[in-house]
């Protein structure tokens, strides 16, 4: 998590560095801070809260003037947000911004403090600037080399040295780094929103590459100190892309980019009517090795994984394991040779995912990566990739980025039943070609959907706790509008399978609270409507999500919403929308701080 920029050129520091820092806020939001050659001194400015109060606290000092300098906006892991823990963090002659994890900072901490070295912050960061300092020789790049020879653990850091003026160096291991390249001016960045402004032209920094920016020029070396030449690449993605673009919100934008998001991700990928993921290095040989398949992801990327599994199992007849990323690396899975396992990210850098990666790559698995990010870690180890074209996310709360994994979970999924045979090429290009015309309908379902959810949010602003119920894909799908509800609304929300609701939760459900019901799943629905009257005769309020024509009466529903339809196998990506919608209208009506929900950050490259 957190983000880090830095800047060495012509314009002024200060507003470049905050500007860059503004489009990388959805890393961390709890505090930020920039250094900036400042006549000659390197000057700290660094504030608790988000830029905005970092904004003020430089209007109320005035200031910082330069041209040479490093920024971070922050989400805390080692010590309280404050502003003694804020970054940048010095030792005498050297400043740094960190994104990351030093694991190994308490050994290092004792023994720098048995050589007198003070410390006034918590954070593992302050260690990694202490020791450069205490390391330094008078030779940047040689003190970084055996500063980070001592690290364990994730790191991209910003270095500033004293005495070398407008100069930016950085480092990158495991945590994601880009050098941006303007013309008489250069960039760091964690993330490339941050650079667009400036610059659409990028290096990748790999692990333990060490870039020298100067006004005039980039220099990227190895952790040998031998000079490399790096391909420079451009950013597909245009200043809009991270903009809101007139919405009040980022999430609510991207809501709306869905249907251009799936049709940008899908229709190449279709050729003659049949899914081809040829050029990401799946065909149809390849596909009918495995015989098992673990989908391995967090949060919403693992909810998109739980589609995929019943799609899977359903159509290819293939099992399908879905796990989170941070149970799987630890519980020793039954995963070997044969297996693929798929792993899915927005980001591309969810240090749980990484690892599971790179787990399963060890045991012997085939590896396909369905990522957003485009040269993230978790895209480039994979032996097989999936790129999801929906551009830069920014909102917390992912949206377009879990349409597009399920859509490519689908594309894989006909691709993989056809391989395996028990669907014929017939079946296939039918579903293939309702997949490709799922915007339209999505479209239609945003139209359809928004004032209902909307109304419907104001029934739930005022509970402290509600349950989502579904059976099969509708169970997948409810799992991920608890979240999204949960996460921006800050309402407890629970997503049940529907018929589990009598073993014992049941028991929650008191007068008058929410439950909101998936059921476009005609083989399912009368079992789930039997299950929507059960918390009914409990007192529950019950919204039943469910597909046009499906009869549902006013005994069994409070509010209904109804979603166009389309092949049973396809409609999660309808009903999707309306989840959103009521996530999204009820942080807003509450007040929230919808696209930096509290406690979170975008990218979450820690444990
Ligand atoms: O970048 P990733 O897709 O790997 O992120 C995984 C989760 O952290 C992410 O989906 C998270 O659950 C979202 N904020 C939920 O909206």
């Amino acid at each position: 998590m957190c983000g880090i920029v830095g800047y060495v050129g012509y314009r002024d520091c200060s507003d470049v560095l905050v500007k860059a820092l503004s489009k990388l806020e959805y890393r961390g939001y709890d505090s930020a801070g920039i250094a900036v050659f400042d006549e000659g001194k390197i000057k700290v400015v660094k504030s608790k809260g988000r830029l905005a109060d970092l904004e003020k606290k430089m209007l109320k000092q005035g200031a910082l003037k330069g041209t040479a300098g490093i920024g971070h906006t922050r989400w805390a892991t080692h010590g309280e947000p404050s502003d003694r823990n804020s970054h940048p963090h010095s030792g005498a002659r050297v400043t740094i911004v960190h994104n990351g994890i030093i694991e190994n900072y308490r050994e290092i901490k004792e023994y720098l403090q048995r050589h007198d070295v003070k410390f006034i912050s918590d954070t593992d960061t302050e260690v990694v600037a202490q020791l450069l300092d205490y390391n330094y020789n008078g030779d940047p790049l040689a003190t970084i080399v055996k500063t980070v020879e001592k690290l364990e653990g994730s790191f991209a850091l910003g270095i500033v040295f004293a005495d070398f003026q407008d100069t930016v160096y950085a480092i990158r291991r495991e945590s994601p780094l880009i050098v941006g390249v303007g013309k008489d001016e250069n960039f760091i960045a964690s993330d490339v929103p941050a650079i667009l402004k400036y610059t659409k032209d990028y290096y990748l920094l790999e692990h333990d590459e060490i870039a020298v920016l100067s006004k005039t020029g980039v220099e990227i070396f190895d952790i040998n100190l031998e000079k490399i030449e790096k391909e420079l690449k451009t950013a597909d993605w245009d200043m809009d892309a991270a903009e809101k673009g007139g919405y009040e919100h980022f999430m609510i934008k991207e809501i709306h980019e869905q249907p251009t998001a799936i049709k940008t991700t899908i229709n190449p990928r279709i050729q003659n009517g049949l899914p081809d993921l040829t050029e990401c290095g799946i065909t149809i040989d390849t596909l009918r090795e495995f015989k098992q398949i673990f989908v391995v992801a967090c949060g919403t990327a693992m909810h998109a994984g739980m589609v995929g599994k019943y799609t899977i199992e359903s159509l290819a007849r293939v099992p399908v394991i879905v796990d989170i990323a941070s149970e799987f690396r630890y519980r020793q899975p039954l995963v070997g040779e044969g297996d693929l396992v798929i792993i899915i990210s927005q980001s591309g850098e969810t240090a749980d995912s990484l690892a599971a990666m790179r787990l399963a790559k060890k045991l012997g698995a085939k590896t396909l990566a369905i990522v957003n990010a485009k040269g993230s870690s978790i895209a480039r180890e994979a032996d097989m990739l999936i790129y999801t074209h929906a551009g830069p996310e920014i909102a917390v709360a992912s949206t377009k980025a879990y349409t597009v994994q399920v859509a490519v979970m689908y594309l894989f999924a006909f691709l993989l039943a056809f391989a395996k045979g028990t669907i014929d090429e017939d079946e296939c290009k039918r579903l293939t070609k309702l997949l490709s015309d799922t915007p339209k309908i999505i479209e239609k379902s945003l139209d359809k959907t928004k004032k209902i959810t909307q109304f419907v949010s104001t029934k739930l602003i005022a509970c402290d706790s509600l349950m989502y119920i579904g059976r099969g894909l509708d169970y997948a799908l409810s799992m991920e509008g608890s979240l999204k509800l949960k996460e921006i609304s800050y309402i407890h929300s629970e997503s049940y399978a529907a018929g589990e609701l009598k073993h014992g939760t049941i028991s929650l459900i008191t007068d008058g609270m929410p439950v909101i019901a998936v059921a476009t799943q005609p083989h399912l629905f009368e079992k789930t409507i039997s299950n929507i009257k059960e918390v009914k005769a409990r007192g529950a309020k019950t919204i039943v999500i469910c597909t046009d024509g499906f009869n549902v009466t006013d005994d069994v529903a409070d509010y209904i919403i109804t979603v166009p339809k389309t092949d049973d196998i396809l409609m999660p990506l309808l009903a999707a929308i309306p989840m959103q919608l009521i996530a999204y209208y009820t942080s807003v009506n509450k007040g929230n701080d919808v696209d930096k929900p509290r406690n979170l950050a975008k990218s979450v490259t820690v444990e």
